[in-house]
C-alpha cells in the first residue's frame, strides 16, 4: 500500500524547479501543504513557474531562487539565500539535471554534466547538511536515472576529456548520484536524515532541449507520444519525500516508488571512496566535511 501525508509545516526545497519532472514534484507537494522553494536560472521564468505552481496547487507559500548551478560560487550563493530564508528545511529534492550531446565546459572548468548533474547536488547537500540535520526527521531525495544501470564511473577520464560522448557523460552522472546517496545515507546514520535516490520514468521534459543534436532530435519526437507526463514522472519523487511509508528509508534506489537493485558498481566501496574523495576535492570541501556538519 502507497500513503501520502499533508506537508503542513513542512519545507521543501527542489533544485530545477521551473518546469519538467521538478516543477510537477513542486506542485505535488505544495497540493500537500508544504511550503516550496524552487530553483532556476533565470529569475523571471522561475517566478512564472512559481505563480504557476501556486495556481495549480491553490498553495501560495511557493518561493523562488536563482542561480546557474553549474558554477560552484553560485551553489555556495545559492545555499547562504536558502539558510536565510528557511529556518528548517524539511526535504531537499536534489532534482537538477541536464544532457548535452556536446562537450561544455563549466565556469570552473568542470565537464557540464558531472558539474551540474553530480557536482551541484553534492555540494548543495554539504552545504545545507546542518539545517537539515536540525530539521530531522528530515530527507534527501537524488532524482538519477534507469540510466545509472549503463553507467560507470571512468576515473581515468572523469571529465571526458579524452573521448566524450553526451550518453555516456549522462550516464556516469547518474551513476554518480546513486553511489553519492549510498555513501551520504552511511554518513547519516543516527542523524535522523535519510537519503534516498529514484528513477523517474522516461518522461515528457525539456531533458537534452538545449543542445540536442540533429541525431537525437528525430528520435524524442518519435518517442514522445510514449513517454510519461511530468505529473507521472514526479511521482516517486513526491512519494520519496512525503509518504509516511518510506519513513525511516535510506540508502535505496527506487523506480514506481518501489526500491529496486541499482548498478553493481553502486554497492562497491572502494569506487564509492574514491569517488566521494574526488568530488569533495573538486568542490573544495574537507573529505570529512558532511560528517562534521551533521555530528554538529
Ligand atoms: N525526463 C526524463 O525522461 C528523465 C529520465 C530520467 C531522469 N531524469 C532526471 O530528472 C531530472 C529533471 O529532469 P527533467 O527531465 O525535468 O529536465 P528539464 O525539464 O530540462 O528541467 C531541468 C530543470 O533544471 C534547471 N536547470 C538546468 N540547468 C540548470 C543550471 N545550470 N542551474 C540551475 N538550474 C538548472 C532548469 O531550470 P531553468 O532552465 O529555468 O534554469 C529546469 O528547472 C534530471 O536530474 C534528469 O536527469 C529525467
Amino acid at each position: 500500500m502507497t500513503t501520502t501525508s499533508s506537508m503542513a509545516g513542512k519545507t521543501v526545497l527542489i533544485t530545477g524547479g521551473t518546469c519538467g519532472i521538478g516543477k510537477a514534484t513542486a506542485i505535488g507537494l505544495a497540493s500537500l501543504g508544504a511550503r516550496v522553494g524552487i530553483t532556476g536560472r533565470d529569475r523571471p521564468r522561475a517566478e512564472a513557474a512559481a505563480a504557476s505552481i501556486a495556481r495549480e496547487s491553490g498553495n501560495a507559500a511557493v518561493d523562488v531562487f536563482v542561480a546557474d548551478m553549474s558554477s560552484q560560487t553560485e551553489v555556495r550563493r545559492l545555499a547562504g539565500e536558502i539558510l536565510a530564508a528557511y529556518p528548517r528545511l524539511d526535504v531537499l529534492i536534489n532534482n537538477v539535471g541536464g544532457f548535452w550531446a556536446h562537450r561544455h565546459v563549466t565556469a570552473d572548468g568542470l565537464e557540464h554534466t558531472f558539474a551540474l548533474n553530480h557536482l551541484a547536488s553534492f555540494l548543495l547537500t554539504d552545504l545545507l547538511l546542518e539545517r537539515l540535520t536540525s530539521s530531522a526527521p528530515a530527507r534527501i531525495v537524488t532524482v538519477s536515472s534507469g540510466a545509472q544501470s549503463m553507467g560507470r564511473i571512468d576515473f581515468d577520464d572523469l571529465m571526458g576529456e579524452r573521448a566524450y560522448s553526451g550518453q555516456r557523460a549522462y550516464n556516469q552522472s547518474k551513476l554518480a548520484n546513486v553511489i553519492f546517496t549510498y555513501e551520504l545515507s552511511r554518513r547519516l546514520q543516527w542523524t535522523g536524515v535519510t537519503a534516498t535516490v529514484l528513477h523517474p520514468g522516461v518522461t515528457s521534459t525539456g531533458l537534452g532541449g538545449e543542445d540536442m543534436t540533429r541525431g537525437w532530435g528525430p528520435v524524442i519526437a518519435v518517442l514522445r507520444p510514449f513517454m510519461r507526463s511530468p505529473k507521472r514522472g514526479a511521482e516517486t519523487s513526491v512519494y520519496l519525500a512525503s509518504s509516511p511509508d518510506v519513513e525511516g528509508v535510506s540508502g535505496r534506489y527506487f523506480a514506481d516508488r518501489k526500491a529496486r537493485n541499482s548498478n553493481t558498481s553502486s554497492y562497491d566501496t572502494a569506487t564509492t571512496a574514491r569517488l566521494w574523495r574526488l568530488s569533495a576535492e573538486l568542490v573544495g570541501l574537507p573529505l570529512d566535511a558532511t560528517v562534521r556538519s551533521a555530528a554538529r
